[in-house]
């Protein structure tokens, strides 16, 4: 029988607490939205194709539009060509899809120049997130970093902003350091002021954790690490598919993410950095692709973002990126994301506090969660619990999410928990299967 007072982590809400604390802040609304009904759902070959399922882990990778699906299947079918910048029309009209789609995310996400010009050369396409904070810790920070200085970052890192820091760090004799939030995942002004100094040289930063599903106060952290001098690398995987994303807002000096959880194909990541710290940066990858002129003992790179594209790019792939960020960002928009899975998260906390046996992780405002709810079944091992929400055919994350210093710093026992994480294509139906479920899971062990 386990001890279940261990299995509670330390931050886990105190089930006296309200989800819903209406003496709060008066513009903390009521999500009105009628999530029973689903206008999205047809749009999504996988969801149409098993209706008994609940899809509760787009936090790891969304589901796909069948306008995603067709974009990938019609770059094969009609533009097919290597990217060379080529010589003939299919690989001309195959490099023009590339370069749409780069000064399309650069729109996005506000690398445009003062008169509103997208910045396409600042967007750097690579296979996912990881290895775009692995371009900036292992190309950008060794040309920044020296023995003494630090580098900051959240406790609330994935591991992909996290082991790249350490390595910076260990190569260059520099200190890792970690900014700690409150339990429920706040950020303060007083923690920023004492972790971020004359040392520091970068802050790299979550913008919304892929555990607690909050909101990481990045602007803050550029201030205070400009005022130093240093530079601020945003790891922006949970938020672009939630909330819209501006660079020069943030004060970001590199952002990455990737297309598979911002309903895109898998093997598409996205890196944006300002243009001198691009070029500042040595190349990650060598190879074909990435060079201006090569001779027996030297070469001469590509102008960025060439210089960090080495090999042939996944030329479908990012055509149907472009495809996947028009239907989120126009044919949804942001703003219905939001409101739907703002409803959708109080729908789902609001039931679980109902069941006495769930703790949830970090705050216990519903507001407070970007479509991320972690949680504990007392006493139930996450492995457990989410194969036997599984059987429910409901399907969550359980275990350490990438993010085990945090796990640990939480206190929970064999440094897992479970984890929910919804999406607009999301209903009302997916959240009464899953809580079922998870009484299903209790009456299993009692
Ligand atoms: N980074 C993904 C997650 O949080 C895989 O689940």
């Amino acid at each position: 029988m386990i001890d279940t007072e261990n299995v509670r982590c330390e931050s886990c809400t105190a089930p006296e607490a309200p989800v819903i604390d209406a003496s709060d802040e008066a513009s903390r609304t009521w999500p009105k939205l009628d999530i029973a009904a689903n206008p999205y759902k047809a749009d999504f070959p996988l969801l149409t194709g098993h209706s008994d399922i609940a899809f509760l882990d787009s936090a790891a990778t969304a589901q796909r539009p069948a306008v995603v699906l067709d974009a990938q299947r019609r770059f094969y079918e009609t533009m097919n060509a290597n990217p060379l910048r080529g010589l003939y029309s299919l690989s001309v009209e195959a490099t023009e899809a590339i370069a749409k789609v780069r000064a399309q995310i650069a729109t996005l996400i506000g690398a445009v120049d003062e008169r509103g010009r997208a910045q396409a050369s600042e967007i750097v396409f690579t296979r996912n997130t990881s290895e775009s904070l692995n371009l900036v810790a292992k190309a950008f920070a060794p040309t920044v970093l020296e023995p003494g200085d630090e580098v900051a970052i959240t406790i609330m890192e994935h591991h992909s902003n996290l082991i790249p820091w350490q390595q910076a760090c260990r190569a260059a004799g520099a200190t890792l350091v970690y900014l700690y939030p409150t339990k429920t995942g706040e950020l303060t002004d007083e923690e920023i002021a004492a972790k971020i100094g004359p040392k520091t040289k970068i802050v790299a930063a979550t913008q919304v954790s892929n555990v607690l599903g909050c909101r990481v106060p990045v602007e803050k952290l550029a201030r205070a690490v400009h005022a130093q001098g240093g530079y601020l690398v945003v790891d922006a995987a949970q938020s672009v598919p939630h909330m819209p994303v501006d660079v020069r807002t943030l004060g970001a000096d590199f952002l990455a993410f990737s297309a598979h959880k911002a309903l895109g194909p898998m093997g598409v990541g996205v890196l944006w950095g300002h243009r001198a710290l691009l070029e500042q940066a040595e190349p990650f990858l060598t190879g074909g692709e990435m060079i201006d002129s090569v001779t027996e003992q030297s070469a001469v790179w590509a102008p960025v973002p060439e210089k960090f594209e080495a090999g042939t790019q996944d030329a479908a792939g990012i055509f149907a990126t472009g495809a996947a960020l028009t239907y989120l960002t126009e044919q949804v928009g942001y703003d219905a994301v939001h409101a739907r899975e703002q409803a959708l998260v109080h729908y789902a906390m609001s039931r679980m506090v109902e069941l006495p046996f769930i703790d949830i992780l970090g705050s216990i405002y519903w507001d407070r969660h970007l479509g991320v709810i972690s949680f504990n079944v007392r006493g139930i091992h996450p492995h457990d619990v989410a194969s036997i929400l599984d059987m429910q055919g409901v399907c969550i994350r359980a275990g350490h999410h990438c993010a085990q210093p945090l796990l640990a710093w939480m206190g929970c026992e064999n440094l897992a928990c479970c984890r929910a994480s919804l999406a607009f294509y999301n209903d009302q139906a997916d959240i009464d299967r899953f809580i079922d479920g998870l009484t299903t899971v209790w009456n299993t062990f009692h």
